[in-house]
């Protein structure tokens, strides 16, 4: 059996580089596809100099040859989407005949975004720090029989008549929140508008995707966020609204799971989160302020300071575990040069003065080296309390940035990939030296 579809998918907690991984591998492919999130996601891609900063365009686009596909599983907030069009057609960029949306995606519609700002203003401190998109009031319609699709905009009475009805339920629940109602004649108005432009994109994607398998056409599943914000597999509720693991390709794009050849982990040479909960390797010392400032650790998607720390290389082996990581590419390991010595978590303490007494998610040793890390339990209370054991590397001060082959990298460098490669036991086939196209090495 032919097996020529591959996914991509972020080992960490999201902005690992992964737009300019698939920039990169999309020259090879015939489609790109999406299958999960919305723009909760960002995605920076630099080609000849231009910055194309990416929510819902799959990142191929930028590969003339490439077809991009939004699938199912993806939510669309129709702004964005019709921004990003024009931003293409202005750029001269053809999309039309390359870009498919499916008709079964759900909608973000404004009253998602507004219930999404309600619920973390309410939650006061215990804000989860989500993106503000809507992403898990439009997930939450979607499984409760709510939600509103792209599929019903080609019939605008049917659209009308249903976005009244969810607008003036949705503005009762903002009322107790003390929020404004949507304006339900004005947002009809601007809808009405935006839909003109993303109708022609519409597709039956599941149809197009199963021709492209039968005639061996290859295939990228872009994944979006990262497993440690997986709905189901990571410390919720400090998760995004979808699944992320590569599973999510047959929900969320109709792909049979036995076409996936190969399963690319994306891993960020060190480790950055956005919102709140459990980030065991966070500096929040001269150091990580350093690891920030040098690697811009500022969201594509909402300006936020991202948290920053040590590379957690538990995490990231339960996270190739769990998605069947056959490859991995690094990325962003420029940014360590000139930081003179360098850690990795290999493992994790817990004092026994802050063992909850009823834990059942911990149940090693207290005080003595957890092997196992409980990413794969549901606890993160415990995961907040854990002391990483780190292993300390030198560093290097060279610029790495124009660097084509391994060997030529500093042999510290050299002996910290390696070290990833041995303790993961996947192996890296790609690193990534800077943030333009190309600036990479392959490994063979
Ligand atoms: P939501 O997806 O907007 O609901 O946000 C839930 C959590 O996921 C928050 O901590 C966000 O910061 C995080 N998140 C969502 N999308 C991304 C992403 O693409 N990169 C990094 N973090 C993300």
């Amino acid at each position: 059996m032919n097996k020529t579809v591959s996914v991509l998918v972020g080992t960490q907690w999201g902005d690992e580089g992964k737009g300019k991984i698939v920039d990169l591998l999309a020259e090879n492919k015939d489609f790109v596809v999406r299958f999960q999130g919305g723009n909760n996601a960002g995605h920076t891609i630099i080609v000849n100099n231009k910055k194309y900063p990416l929510h819902l365009i799959p990142s191929g686009i930028l590969n003339p040859k490439a077809n991009c596909v939004i699938a199912n599983g993806v939510i669309l907030d129709l702004e964005v989407l019709v921004s990003e069009i024009e931003m293409f057609v202005k750029d001269g960029i053809k999309l039309r005949d390359r870009l498919f949306i499916s008709d079964r995606c759900h909608l973000i519609l404004p009253y998602h975004k507004a219930l999404d700002i309600a619920y973390e203003n309410a939650r006061g401190k215990g804000k989860l720090g989500t993106t503000g998109r809507g992403i898990g009031p439009a997930y939450s319609d979607k499984a409760s029989y709510n939600g509103i699709r792209i599929y019903e905009l080609k019939d605008w009475d049917l659209f009308v008549e249903k976005f009244k009805f969810q607008t003036k339920i949705k503005n009762e629940i903002l009322k107790t929140f003390k929020v404004a109602p949507i304006n339900i004649n004005k947002e009809l108005k601007k809808i009405s508008e935006l839909r003109k432009t993303v109708l022609p994109f519409v597709a039956d994607t599941y149809q197009l995707l199963q021709k492209a398998i039968a005639q061996n056409k290859t295939i990228l599943m872009e994944g979006a966020q990262a497993v440690m914000l997986d709905l189901d597999f990571s410390p919720y509720p400090y998760c995004t609204g979808s699944n992320t693991i590569p599973g999510m390709v047959n929900t969320g794009a109709g792909i049979p799971v036995q076409k996936i050849g190969n399963i690319l982990g994306v891993v960020k040479a060190y480790t950055s989160k956005v919102g709140s909960g459990p980030f065991p390797t966070e500096l929040i010392d001269k150091t990580g302020v350093g690891l920030q400032q040098k690697g811009a650790e500022f969201g594509t998607t909402t300006g936020r300071a991202r948290r920053v720390g040590w590379l957690d290389l538990e995490a990231v082996k339960f996270a190739c575990e769990v998605s069947g990581v056959t490859e991995i590419a690094i990325t962003k390991i420029d940014i360590l040069s000139g930081f003179p010595k360098i850690k990795v978590c290999v493992g994790y303490e817990l004092p026994p003065s802050v063992i909850p007494a009823s834990s059942s998610v911990i149940p090693a040793k207290a005080g003595i080296h957890i092997k196992k890390i409980p990413y794969s339990s549901c606890g993160y209370l415990e995961l907040e309390k854990l002391t990483p054991i780190y292993k300390e590397f030198s560093g290097w001060d060279e610029d790495i940035m124009k660097v084509k082959n391994f060997k030529d990298l500093p042999k510290n460098c050299q002996d910290y990939v390696r070290f990833i490669e041995k303790f993961l036991g996947v192996p890296i086939k790609l690193i990534s030296t800077g943030p333009k196209r190309e600036e990479y090495i392959k490994i063979i």
